[in-house]
């Protein structure tokens, strides 16, 4: 064990930034080189969106969640050997939760403050014995703010909108195509970064990363000697 480590399994390492700037794969990827596990708050967000919409809980109605309302959407993160798999009622959500009226919601759920105090200590146990590489909008400013290593990633919204049509299966999107969705992530950017709380910011400390002209297998290799170096 790294002398001065605060966690038994490893270094925490925070990866915060605007939708589609690649937090998600890079943090994926960073936990596979290290041999950590990969927490994607996001994808909670979005369980809780989905079962939320499901139940047929309209989105005006959002606002006044209880505590108890939500512990009755019956989410769960479960713990692997890379990451989480999310549950809503024990089925599985992986693929429900990428779906376009999830991406339209989740920013109006995630500004519900009741939503993320629920959250809150769930995404705190994931981190408990470190060794994890967590990736969202407020990971380095509110749940993890002693991680060893923050890193914020930044892309202009033109390629993070590419990024995110050829995620989704569309091989060359026209510039229309790309025009639109970059003004549904610059949309969601939007609300999260001006909700008033745990808004989407660069803790002070962070290390910003543009990776619009980035190579990926770059970009994953430049983190993981930042977390070698913090005795990860
Ligand atoms: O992958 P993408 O960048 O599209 O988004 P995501 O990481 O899956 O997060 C979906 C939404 O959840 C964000 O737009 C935020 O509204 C919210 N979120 C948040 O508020 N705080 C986090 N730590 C993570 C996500």
């Amino acid at each position: 064990m790294t002398e001065g480590r605060r966690h038994p399994d490893g270094i925490i390492i925070a990866l915060d930034g605007p939708a589609g700037s690649g937090k998600s794969s890079t943090a994926r990827a960073v936990a596979s080189a290290l041999g950590y596990r990969h927490l994607d708050s996001g994808a909670f967000y979005r369980a809780i969106t989905w079962a939320a919409l499901q139940a047929g809980i309209p989105a005006d109605a959002w606002d006044g969640l209880t505590s108890a309302e939500l512990d009755r959407l019956d989410v769960h993160g479960h713990p692997g050997e890379a990451g989480y798999t999310l549950t809503v009622g024990g089925a599985e959500v992986m693929r429900e939760i990428r779906s376009p009226e999830v991406n339209a919601h989740v920013s109006r759920m995630a500004a519900v403050p009741a939503v993320r105090t629920w959250l809150m200590g769930a995404l705190r146990e994931a981190g408990a014995r470190g060794g994890l590489v967590a990736d969202g909008r407020d990971i380095g400013t509110v749940v993890f703010p002693d991680a060893e290593l923050k890193v914020y990633l930044v892309a202009d919204p033109k390629e993070r909108a590419r990024r995110r049509l050829l995620e989704q299966g569309l091989a060359s999107p026209s510039p229309e195509d790309v025009e639109a969705e970059a003004a549904r992530l610059q949309g969601r950017d939007e609300i999260d970064s001006t909700r008033a709380v745990a808004p989407l910011a660069r803790a002070g400390d962070a290390v910003e990363l543009d990776t619009t002209a980035l190579d990926f297998a770059h970009q994953v290799d430049a983190i993981v000697r930042m977390a070698r170096a913090r005795g990860g």
